[in-house]
């Protein structure tokens, strides 16, 4: 059973989540960073795990090119969406997976789970951290130090294995 996981990142936060989830597994897995410019075949895949991390809003752009281009493809395939972010509450949460995931693909989906979110404090930059702070600052008094959500990550491991067993 292949497993093929597409993931975006720009501080390698989603990266290590799709790691993460990889070793999880215990499956032959394939992890794709999605660039722009990159084809990725996803023939030899029963099972397609997708996720990136919300910038203003938005998920990685070359993640949502992907889910547009191959949406038609990924209807027939077990799927399940994953997306970091920096917001904790759930009415964002639920606001930014809309903007990001078809209602088709959701509906879809083994599951869609938000991982959670690292505001790098090394690796962003000044003009980030504004950006950031403007972003979570537009929708009210939001937490600044997002954390990971590990049992998060645990429950989609459990939705996948249990839909290759
Ligand atoms: C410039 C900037 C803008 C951000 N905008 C949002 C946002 O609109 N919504 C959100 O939930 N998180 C936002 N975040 C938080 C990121 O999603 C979070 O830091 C994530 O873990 C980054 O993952 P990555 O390293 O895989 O890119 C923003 C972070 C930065 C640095």
């Amino acid at each position: 059973m292949s497993v093929l996981i597409v993931y975006g990142t720009k501080t390698g936060t989603s990266e290590k989540c799709a790691k993460y989830i990889a070793d999880k597994l215990g499956e032959p897995v394939t992890l794709v960073n999605a660039r722009d410019g990159i084809k990725i075949e996803l023939s030899p895949y029963s099972t397609v795990i997708i996720g990136g991390s919300v910038r203003m809003g938005h998920i990685t752009a070359a993640v949502s090119k992907f889910i547009e281009e191959e949406e038609e493809n990924l209807l027939t395939k077990k799927v399940a969406l994953f997306m970091c972010c920096g917001f904790t509450d759930e009415e964002n949460i639920n606001r930014q997976l809309e903007i990001n995931f078809t209602p088709a693909l959701k509906e879809h989906a083994l599951c869609v789970k938000c991982f959670g979110g690292e505001l790098h404090p090394d690796g962003t930059n000044k003009i980030d951290k504004l950006v950031a702070k403007m972003a979570f600052k537009a929708d009210g008094d939001i937490d600044l130090t997002p954390e990971l959500d590990y049992n998060a990550m645990n429950e989609l491991v459990a939705a996948v294995k249990a839909s290759l067993a």
